[in-house]
């Protein structure tokens, strides 16, 4: 049997921990650490180190295709990424870092091969939690860091998420609780004119668009199921991810239920502030998430729970095709199927 993965408590706003001093070593031999961000938790390695990063790769079970994240403590780190460090980068970054965007530039010399499925950019960001702009300093390397989980599983928002999907897989789990935004960052590529989201996520089209003085192009929910067959622009807006093991099904506001199993077979997670008031009584779990901003906090949460639960089916009352819905809608269309 393969070691389990060590777990190591940590307070988010501690960057003196001595548990930042193993990640640390465990990163720059050439290892994988799970580490908090404010969106999701991160499968960290040393994103200059081709072996390593091909470790994430074998882990996760992902594609070698789909690129990986950069992550770097601050803006200087993220321009020795890049060969081309924009006007748009610089006003994003002064105005959105440390947080939850991610800029898809051309990548510099720095950045192997590996980290980008091959392609001549890169996505970088700095993560808003202190011992996570800390562990990079320390490693003093760029880490590239998807999200800590199985591909096409559910995004970890805790460090018990990360050891049910990686436990004997990785060398180490850094574990500062819940994370506080929830859904994984806004991914905003910048080689295109006009620049355009990649994925929908905390930060929404209409504020970068403000910052920037120009046009933003959003990604509209449907476009990703109209052009399933075209390849996509990001290899990870493939239509099934962030999926739970149980049946998911959706429905839209306003549509009737469909048929469905006995109520105790069943779990319901509406979401929007209508949602509530609809569907089946006396399930076996029933989640309500009223508020954009908790419902991107607790999805993933909730999602597990409802795999936890037994149930055979998850039923998700969706909600509304709105802005501030943008995020949690992408996410929910993927996790789950029409009804
Ligand atoms: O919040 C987040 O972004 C989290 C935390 C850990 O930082 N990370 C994360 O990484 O969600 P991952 O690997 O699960 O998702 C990365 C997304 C994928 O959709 C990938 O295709 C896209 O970013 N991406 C990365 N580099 C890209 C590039 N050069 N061009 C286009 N898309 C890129
Ligand atoms: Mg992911």
């Amino acid at each position: 049997m393969t070691r389990a993965t060590p777990i190591r408590s940590i307070a988010p706003d501690n960057p003196d921990a001595p548990a930042l001093i193993e990640a640390a070593e465990i990163l720059l031999a050439g290892g994988l650490v799970a580490f908090p961000t404010e969106t999701v938790y991160g499968l960290g390695a040393d994103a200059t180190n081709p072996e390593a990063v091909a470790r994430i790769f074998s882990a996760k079970g992902r594609p070698s295709t789909n690129p990986l994240i950069v992550h770097t403590d601050g803006p200087e780190l993220a321009r020795r990424c890049v060969s081309h460090w924009s006007e748009a980068a610089e006003t994003l970054a002064r105005h959105f870092w440390p947080g939850p965007l991610t800029l898809v530039l051309p990548r510099s010399a720095l950045i192997p091969d590996l980290v980008t499925g091959g392609r001549d950019t890169v996505g970088v960001r700095v993560p808003d939690v202190p011992v996570a702009r800390s562990l990079i300093s320390r490693v003093g390397r760029p880490l590239a860091a998807p999200s800590a989980n199985r591909s096409t599983g559910i995004s970890p928002t805790r460090a018990e998420h990360v050891s049910q999907a990686l436990n004997g897989r990785i060398d180490l789990i850094l574990d500062a609780g819940p994370t506080a935004v929830g859904l994984e960052s806004t991914v905003l590529d910048l080689t295109s004119d006009p620049p355009r989201i990649l994925r929908p996520g905390p930060i929404q089209a209409e504020a970068l668009s403000l910052t920037l003085g120009r046009t933003v192009l959003e990604r509209h929910a449907l476009t990703f199921e109209h052009n399933l067959d075209e390849p996509a622009a990001s290899p990870g807006l493939m239509a099934i991810h962030y999926a739970p093991r149980t049946l998911a099904i959706r429905v839209e506001p306003g549509e009737p239920i469909p048929p469905l199993p006995s109520a105790d077979r069943i779990a319901v997670l509406s979401i929007g502030p209508a949602a509530e008031a609809f569907g089946p009584f006396g399930v076996r779990l029933r989640i309500d998430l009223a508020d954009p901003k908790r419902a991107a906090r607790v999805l993933y949460d909730a999602l597990h729970h409802c795999d936890a639960s037994g149930a055979e089916l998850i039923l998700v009352l969706m909600p509304p095709d709105l802005p501030d819905w943008a995020a949690v809608r992408d996410r929910l269309l993927r996790a789950t199927q029409p009804a």
